[in-house]
């Protein structure tokens, strides 16, 4: 098992009240297997990506993730985890705005002292079709082209598990369509393990399995 959630908890404070967001959230994910999480916008889907990656502390709960208890984890354990096991793909790219996209994707594998990472990085743009777009900064990339990049260094890493927060969601219809049909194409191709939150009930059919985030936790659907 890749991924194992254990009665996860996590509430936001909104003046007086206390918002329950993740309420006693179990999940059990096998390696090489894909996942949708459906819910409706404000349901906590991603406020739950960034406790699995470590991002954000949960109040309650255990996040097991290739054998390790991240509530273990100090704060320099947690980034190098996140390096080394997890890619993440977020709705709005986050690409580094000074880097080109070439050095966007190689960063990552230079930071995990990879073996040639800008041959690795050129391979991988290649891969989402921008070989033609190394030198471009992400203020000259489409959508679409900035969604690639991330997608190029999500992936170039060779997570255990990828994480993708909605991302098609500030596409147009169609480019966002292509974006999903690489993503779903490379997580096949590399034999991924995969966690897409979305509320587009269409895009989740393309996992083996969807679960629904409901008052905080994941109902079978
Ligand atoms: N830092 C925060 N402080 C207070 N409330 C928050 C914070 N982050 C998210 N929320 C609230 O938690 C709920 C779930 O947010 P989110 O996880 O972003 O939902 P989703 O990704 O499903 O749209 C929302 O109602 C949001 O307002
Ligand atoms: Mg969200």
């Amino acid at each position: 098992m890749i991924l194992n959630v254990q009665k996860l908890k996590k509430s936001y404070s909104q003046g007086l009240n206390k918002l329950e967001i993740i309420n006693d959230l179990n999940l059990e994910l096998e390696k090489g297997s894909t996942l949708a999480i459906l819910g409706q916008s404000g349901s906590g889907k991603s406020t739950l990506l960034s406790l699995l990656s470590g991002l954000d502390q949960p109040d309650d709960g255990k996040i097991i993730l290739d054998g390790m208890d991240l509530g273990r984890l100090g704060e320099s354990e947690l980034t190098d985890l996140r390096a080394k096991k997890i890619g993440i793909i977020f709705q709005n790219f986050h690409l580094l705005p000074h880097l080109s996209a070439l050095e966007n994707v190689a960063l990552s594998l230079e930071i995990l002292k990879m073996d040639k990472p800008f041959e690795v990085a050129k391979k991988w743009l290649s891969r989402v079709g921008l070989s033609s777009r190394e030198d471009h900064f992400p203020d000259q990339l489409s959508g679409g082209e900035k969604q690639r990049v991330a997608i190029a260094r999500a992936l170039s890493i060779s997570p255990d598990l990828i994480l993708a927060d909605e991302p098609s969601g500030s596409l147009d219809e169609e480019t966002g369509d292509k974006v999903m049909d690489l993503i779903f194409g490379l997580v096949r191709e590399e034999n991924s393990t995969l966690i897409l939150v979305t509320h587009n009930k269409e895009l989740a059919k393309n996992c083996e399995k969807t679960v629904h985030l409901n008052g905080g936790k994941l109902v079978e659907s």
